[in-house]
């Protein structure tokens, strides 16, 4: 796929409307165009920034198209002349400005364009983080000693996505607490459990933050090996998870029975 059909995809593709095969066409084209992933991320932020606040305002559409015809021309230019280098300072130079017009302060709108960006390795990063916190009692849980089930009521009238914890169901298998916690910017429901000694941390995210990941639909549990832990994450029923342990996919038994077949897990696909 070249440059100008991914462009032509790019809003379909931001709108999840894509076949998986067209999709995979598209990912894979992102995977080495620098100057169209950012178009991408743009367009993420600027739903980010816009999406929800400004929608009954017919101003930010006409906006929206004069900034995506503006960066297809400038991605033009650029490449025709010398590499992407000096792409970034000016894009966000005119995102800012553009910003400013509509009312918004750039700041702030930058720092949702920026912060709110989050890779796989760098959600398993930050879920490592806290889970060594968490272990070592860095990090007090805001509530302890109640059941999964009391866990998730509670955390249900406090957080604005599902949060699903069934009971526990294996001898060995203890639920220490839970928290609200923060994965970089992404308000997270912190869990912590223990099986069979092992400290194991369970991280659920909203989808929507789940969806910025960008990450392809198989395989559908990703593995990430970070500091010697392992980190797995996935998404179910309109929520985002992320794991973490040093029991692989023993893990998984915090929530499944040891007598369920669960598929095996694909290999750690990075060691950081
Ligand atoms: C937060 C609890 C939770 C954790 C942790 C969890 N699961 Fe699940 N899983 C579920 C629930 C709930 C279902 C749906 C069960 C049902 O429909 O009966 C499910 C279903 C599944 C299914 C079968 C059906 C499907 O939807 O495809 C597989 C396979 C599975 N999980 C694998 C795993 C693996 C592997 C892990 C560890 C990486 C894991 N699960 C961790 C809660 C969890
Ligand atoms: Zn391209």
């Amino acid at each position: 796929m070249d440059c100008s059909t991914a462009k032509s995809k790019l809003f379909p593709y931001v709108d999840g409307e894509l076949t998986p095969e067209l999709r995979d066409q598209v990912d894979t084209h992102l995977a080495h165009c620098t100057a169209c992933r950012r178009l991408v991320d743009f367009e993420v932020a600027f739903r980010e920034a816009y999406g929800e606040r400004l929608r009954p305002d017919p101003a930010p559409e006409r906006v929206r198209e004069h900034v995506a015809t503006l960066l297809r021309d400038l991605g033009h230019g650029q490449r025709a002349r010398h590499g992407r280098r000096r792409l970034t300072p000016l894009v966000l130079a005119i995102a800012a400005a553009l910003l400013v017009a509509v009312g918004l302060g750039a700041g702030m709108a930058l720092k949702a364009y920026l912060g709110t960006r989050i890779t796989l390795p760098e959600l398993a990063g930050a879920a490592v983080e806290q889970h060594q916190k968490l272990v070592r009692n860095l990090l007090p849980p805001d509530i302890r000693d109640v059941s999964p089930k009391a866990a998730e009521e509670w955390f249900r009238q406090r957080l604005t996505f599902n949060v699903s914890l069934p009971d526990l169901k294996t001898e060995g298998l203890r639920f220490l607490g839970g928290r609200i916690s923060h994965l970089g910017e992404i308000e997270v429901a912190a869990l912590e459990y223990q099986l069979d000694g092992n400290n194991v941390s369970l991280f659920i995210i909203p989808e929507e933050a789940y969806r910025r990941l960008q990450l392809r639909e198989k395989p559908r549990f990703k593995v990430v090996s970070h500091r010697g832990y392992d980190v797995v994450v996935w998404r179910s029923q309109g929520a985002g998870y992320t794991l973490v342990s040093e029991i692989g996919e023993r893990a998984c038994h915090v929530c499944h029975a040891p007598e369920e077949k669960l598929e095996p897990l694909p290999r750690p696909s990075a060691h950081l």
